[in-house]
Formats: C-alpha cells, sequence, structure tokens
C-alpha cells in the first residue's frame, strides 16, 4: 500500500545510503519485499543470475541511486538510476528541481505498438503482391493473434498491417505487422506473431522468405515530454538565453546534436538500467528516429518563452513494467515499486522526462561554467575510491553538470 510520496528530500545526500533508504521505507516508496533486497545491497543471487544468462560466474553491480525532486503528470516520482557516470544522479535531480517549480513534466505516450518486420524477396510482380496481402488482412491478423492468446486475453494483439515494395525489379517487399503489446516491452510478443503469419504471407506472395523480426525504430510506439523552466529559476536570463542558443546549436549541426543527444540518453539510460529495460533497443530506437527525417536531430529542444524556457522530447521508446525481468529479477522489482508506474506508458513517460532533465542541466552547466570544474571534482572523489577499498564513506553534495 502506498503512501503519499514526496520526490523533494531535503538534505538527502548527506544521509548514509543506508539512512536514505530508511527514508523511502518509511515513505512507502518500496515494499519489504523490496526493502529487504536492497538492505542486503541489493546483490543479485548468482544462482538467480545462472538462470538468466549463460556461462556465469559472477554478477556485475553499478551503483544506484535515486533522481530526485521529480514531478510527472502532477505525481511526485522517485526515480531509480544505475549509473556509473558521477554526476548524472545530480544533475537530473537539480534540472527536477527546477522544472518542479514551474509545475514539473507533463507527457503523453502512444498506445504500446510494436512492429514487426516480414521480409519478402524474389517475388513475382511485387505491387500485386502487396495488394494481395492486404485483401488477406483479416486472416492474416487472425493467424497472428492466434499465436499470442494470452496477451489477446488481456486486451493486446494484432492492429493493423501496412505492406512497403523496397525494390520492384528484384522484387523485394517488406510487411510490418504492429501489435498492442499491453504493458510488455513486446519483443517477444511480435516476433511470435511475425514467425506464425510468415508462412501464410509467404503463400500469398511466392518468392522467398527473408526475416521476420520486429523493427527496434517502433514509430507507432513514440513518447512527448514536456517542461518549462522561468529564467528565475534556471539561473537568469542570460543562462536561459546561452540554454536555448545550445539547444539551436544542436539543431544545426549533427556534431552537436550527437552529444546533446547523449546527455539527453544520460539519465534516461540509467533509469532504464535500474528498471530492467532493454536499453540497447532504447539507444537503437532513439538514435533511428533522431535521425528517421533524413538528417540527424537533437530529440529534445528548448526554447525562449517570455520569461523563461519550454523544453520538448519526442522519440520511441519501446519499454515494459511486466514481462522482461520485471518479476525475475527483485533488483527490477524494487525500481518499479519505487517508480510507481501503472503502465507502459507512464514508465515510458517517466524515462522522457528524466532525459529532458539530464539535457537542460547539461546544457545549463555547457551554457554557463562549462562541465569540467564539477566533472573534474566529482572524478577525483571516484578515483580516491581504489577498487579494492571497502565500501566509500557517505557522499557530500552533488556537482550539478551532468
Ligand atoms: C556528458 O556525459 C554529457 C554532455 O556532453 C552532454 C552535452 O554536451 O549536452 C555534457
Amino acid at each position: 500500500m502506498k503512501r503519499a510520496i514526496t520526490s523533494r528530500l531535503s538534505k538527502f545526500y548527506e544521509r548514509s545510503p543506508e539512512a536514505r533508504l530508511v527514508v523511502l521505507r518509511e515513505m512507502g516508496a518500496v515494499d519489504d519485499v523490496s526493502f529487504a533486497h536492497l538492505a542486503r545491497g541489493g546483490f543479485l543471487d548468482v544462482t538467480v543470475a545462472d538462470h538468466m544468462s549463460e556461462n556465469v560466474i559472477a554478477t556485475h553491480a553499478l551503483p544506484l541511486g535515486v533522481g530526485l525532486n521529480f514531478v510527472i503528470n502532477g505525481r511526485d516520482v522517485l526515480v531509480p538510476m544505475a549509473v556509473e557516470e558521477p554526476s548524472v544522479v545530480a544533475a537530473a535531480s537539480n534540472a527536477a528541481r527546477m522544472v518542479r517549480a514551474s509545475g514539473g513534466f507533463s507527457g503523453e505516450a502512444d498506445p504500446p505498438i510494436m512492429t514487426a518486420q516480414i521480409q519478402l524477396d524474389d517475388v513475382p510482380d511485387p505491387t500485386a503482391a502487396c495488394a494481395r496481402i492486404l485483401e488477406a488482412r483479416a486472416r492474416l491478423s487472425a493467424l497472428g493473434d492466434a499465436s499470442i492468446p494470452r496477451m489477446v486475453a488481456r486486451g493486446g494483439g494484432v492492429r493493423d498491417l501496412d505492406v512497403r515494395v523496397l525494390d520492384e525489379a528484384l522484387g523485394v517487399i517488406v510487411l510490418h505487422v504492429h501489435v498492442d503489446v499491453g504493458d510488455c516491452m513486446g519483443a517477444n510478443t511480435v516476433d511470435t506473431v511475425a514467425e506464425a503469419m510468415a508462412p501464410a504471407v509467404h503463400a500469398i506472395t511466392g518468392g522467398t522468405m527473408g526475416l521476420r523480426i520486429l523493427t527496434n525504430l517502433p514509430l507507432r510506439r513514440l513518447v512527448r515530454v514536456r517542461a518549462e523552466v522561468s529564467d528565475e529559476d534556471v539561473g537568469g536570463s542570460e543562462l536561459a538565453s546561452g540554454i536555448a542558443r545550445a539547444s539551436r546549436f544542436a539543431e544545426l549541426d549533427v556534431f552537436r546534436a550527437v552529444t546533446h543527444n547523449k546527455g539527453f540518453m544520460n539519465g534516461l539510460d540509467a533509469a532504464a538500467i535500474a528498471l530492467g529495460q532493454d536499453f540497447r533497443a532504447i539507444e537503437a530506437g532513439a538514435h533511428a528516429f533522431a535521425a528517421h527525417r533524413g538528417s540527424y536531430r537533437p530529440l529534445s529542444t528548448w526554447k525562449r518563452k517570455p520569461g523563461g524556457l519550454v523544453g520538448e522530447a519526442e522519440l520511441p521508446l519501446a519499454v515494459g513494467t511486466a514481462g522482461g525481468l520485471s518479476s525475475a529479477h527483485p533488483g527490477v522489482r524494487a525500481a518499479l515499486d519505487m517508480l510507481g508506474a501503472a503502465t507502459a506508458g507512464d514508465l515510458a513517460i517517466a524515462l522522457a522526462s528524466v532525459g529532458l532533465a539530464s539535457n537542460l542541466a547539461a546544457l545549463r552547466a555547457l551554457a554557463g561554467e562549462g562541465i569540467q570544474r564539477g566533472h573534474m571534482r566529482l572524478h577525483e572523489r571516484k578515483n580516491s575510491v581504489q577498487a579494492t577499498d571497502p565500501p566509500p564513506a557517505p557522499s557530500g553534495p552533488r556537482s550539478e553538470v551532468g
């Protein structure tokens, strides 16, 4: 049973890791099971790990922190973040505090539609074959649904088909199968559908069967987030203008856009890893989306408005609160518990909000004093902890860099 969660926890950084965890427990942000797991250091049992992967010899740990100050769609949200880079958690928390003063982040996610591709080569008269596929749409969709009965029972299933000729002369066509995957990331679901449907598609088209696999550019599963920040909260109108100019630089130049997007993904990936998401899929989709209109673009922008800035971001996010590691990995279970996202869409909105916060923190630092001063201080602290040292003492106040 959740109690009132606040993500505004002043002086959280001054406490020990154990005391921070007790604060979360007392607030009801983690249940007894998650608390017990985290209080033991969050270690994954090697026998559990052995079932997850192959040739397992041990587990590999990262620091797990909490992103603070987030208000997302009117709700206070604690964001679990697993990352080794100093300042990512502090920077996102600091930016979230600035945004909080203007009402926090707002966002919306598309329905959870994942897309699989079925490739066919050497198809005679590819355009006519495409038309025949679409005529058989209902029968093909039913075949797909029959392969995922439990997903269909939960309200998911095949929603749409579309087909394209990729090379008329070589007879290459691709069928896209769009599937509602509910609160799952959905890779296994759509791969199952594609494999089940492919023989019937092949019988319609002739030619040579090709691949049957999801696309990691799920364009029907976009998330959009928005945030405002006042000149005063961001550190003055000069700094706000500097942030807007930095954002425009990313719109004008691919070399800057990719670094801008790396900073955006700093916080998003950290949260995605803590929450057990497929961060390789997320990264692949984000950068393909950044480039899909013909030139590589920033995933987020910050523009001037009277007295402040408006930030917006859009990207595809194939993430889930069900399936995958959500119940198998106790740390992921604890992280999902802490975040409290009710649906995969809520999870996507939270992740994109963390990305926008990281991005604001980075641009603010870059438009101001530069990132090196804060970075170097934190790197020194990290380097002072040798690999063989016992766990470090409670950490001091963090930089606001990113
Ligand atoms: C460093 O991890 C991220 C930044 O380079 C992002 C950016 O330049 O916007 C600071």
